[in-house]
């Protein structure tokens, strides 16, 4: 069970000094446990590194990140990650990839048996879960982008996490792939009540995977506002198309359009053409 709590959070990458990158400041926010919350915001903003220090990968430069009162310090076993790139090893089958952190785990702990054992029915029914009972034993390379997520998925929920954090993990699939990963991720959320924190830059993706949508701000990173999304728990895709999911994306994409420095772009781009027209 997992409760976060971030308070005052701050991160500067770099010596203190002026060349030193403020990617996040006084970022305040709470997640329930198993609530899905989805994370938007211009480039640089400090998404990753928000996840980042969730996951333990990255250290804080001030203020606290605790999971259920406890500060995080490092990673756990406890909050799993899933990346953009397929990180699935190229080496081990579909079956040995989803088991790979369980038998790390048999080597370090005095695991026994039983536990193994449960495991395999554990790995069995992920591997069902995500619809790839077939593939077992094929290879990574053997399986198309949106299968491979699948499989780093279910690696990922393998060790019972409380959290799932996942930036920009269906980034680089087609359109189509997406909408089918989307209810996929949804159901598991429904099956293994996981808290997910969610990064992307596809607003449609944020509002219809999320329970809440917080939106952040770039230079430095920090939260701009936090949208509770008026869709019913259970999703289905014709709500794209609904009143209330068409308002929050127009908000959403207009302070994203707002701080995302594209009117500066567009004065670049004008210019030019100026002096492109006076050559
Ligand atoms: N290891 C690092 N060293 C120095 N600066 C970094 C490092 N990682 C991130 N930054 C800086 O911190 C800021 C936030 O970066 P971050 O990667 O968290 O943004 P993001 O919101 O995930 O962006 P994107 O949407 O492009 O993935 C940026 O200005 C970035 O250049
Ligand atoms: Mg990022």
């Amino acid at each position: 069970m997992s409760k976060v709590h971030i308070h005052q959070l701050g991160k500067v990458f770099g010596a203190p000094s002026t060349n030193s990158v403020p990617a996040l400041q006084d970022v305040d926010l709470t997640i329930q446990n198993g609530e899905f919350v989805t994370l938007v915001g211009a480039s640089g903003c400090g998404k990753s590194t928000l996840l980042r220090i969730l996951a333990g990968l990255e250290h804080r430069t001030s203020g606290s990140v605790q999971c259920n009162g406890i500060e995080i310090t490092g990673p756990s076993a406890d909050r799993a990650m899933v990346f953009q790139h397929y990180s699935l090893y190229p080496w081990l089958n579909v079956m040995n990839n989803i088991k790979f952190s369980r038998r790390l785990r048999v080597n370090r702990e005095d695991i026994t048996s039983a536990d193994v054992e449960a495991a395999s029915g554990r790995a069995d029914a992920l591997l069902d879960l995500i619809g790839l009972s077939k593939y077992a034993n094929a290879y990574p390379n053997q399986l198309s982008g949106g299968m491979q997520q699948r499989v780093a998925i279910a690696r990922a929920l393998m060790g019972q996490p409380a959290m799932l954090l996942m930036d920009e993990p269906f980034g680089a699939l087609d359109a189509q792939t997406r909408e089918v990963m989307h209810d996929l991720i949804l159901h598991i959320h429904r099956i293994e009540k996981t808290t997910i924190v969610f990064v992307t830059h596809d607003v449609d993706e944020a509002i219809y995977l999320g329970q809440r949508v917080v939106l952040m701000q770039p230079r430095p990173g920090r939260i701009h506002s936090i949208y509770p999304v008026p869709l019913p728990a259970q999703r289905d895709q014709e709500m794209k198309h609904a009143p209330e999911f068409r308002a929050l994306k127009a908000e959403i994409l207009a302070r994203i359009r707002e701080s995302s420095g594209m009117a500066t772009d567009q004065d670049l781009l004008n210019k030019l053409h100026r002096a492109s027209d006076l050559a």
